[in-house]
């Protein structure tokens, strides 16, 4: 179990599961802004994969600084968050959420799991033109000139206008930072995708060995 504050009881993994993703979030906030024509290439599709590394604090909600990696492969029809926390003990297997685009959500750790449909999916590369997103116009964050975007999962998603790499979003968490965005980036390694046996025995703590 990743102990989320040494303090207090442990959160759930249900618990860390909805301070996880932006993919993860049933809603967000409307666009609640003026919606306008996006300019020529800023609604290009994602590429279909990468490898990021996001930065995010949870310490006013009792978390802490996040490190998350996000393997995203539309190809496969799924994507990886590898989710570790500040100063977690060091060896300490990190938290797991394996994403499917039917929307099956593993969320499991060492010892427990927890499973999770949603009703939508993984976002697709050209979210931007499907997804009924909104073009917001162009901001500046994190130092960098963005276009700026809204879905029913971004509140906000901010966009470098100069290489088209994300910067940044904004869901019920505040802000999750792209610290780094690689283009192709592919987790290769296939035990990382695979939900451990303690999943599909009927889902919470890990009892014992399950069929598979
Ligand atoms: C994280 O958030 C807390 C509370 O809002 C703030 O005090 C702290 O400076 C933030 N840390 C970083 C690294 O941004």
């Amino acid at each position: 179990m990743i102990m989320v504050s040494p303090d207090k009881a442990p959160m759930s993994l249900l618990q860390l599961l909805l301070l996880l993703l932006p993919p993860l979030l049933l809603l967000a906030s409307a666009s609640g802004g003026a919606e306008l024509t996006p300019p020529p290439g800023a609604d290009a599709p994602w590429p279909d994969q990468y490898h990021a590394v996001i930065i995010t604090n949870l310490t006013a909600s009792g978390g802490r600084l996040r490190q998350i990696d996000i393997y995203y492969d539309w190809p496969r029809g799924r994507a990886l968050n590898v989710v570790r926390d500040q100063l977690s003990p060091a060896g300490a297997p990190p938290l797991v959420n394996v994403q499917w685009s039917n929307g099956a959500n593993f969320i499991f750790d060492a010892a427990s799991c927890d499973t999770i449909q949603f009703p939508v999916g993984l976002l697709p590369p050209d979210w931007k033109t499907t997804s009924g997103a909104a073009y917001l116009g162009r901001r500046r964050l994190d130092g960098f000139d963005c276009h700026v975007w809204s879905n029913f999962i971004f509140a906000r998603y901010y966009e470098d206008v100069a290489t088209g790499y994300p910067v940044a979003w904004d869901g019920v968490n505040g802000v999750q930072h792209v610290l780094s965005f690689e283009v192709g980036g592919v987790m290769q390694d296939c035990s990382k995708w695979q939900a451990p046996a303690f999943c599909f025995n009927g889902g919470g703590s890990a009892g014992g060995p399950a069929s598979d």
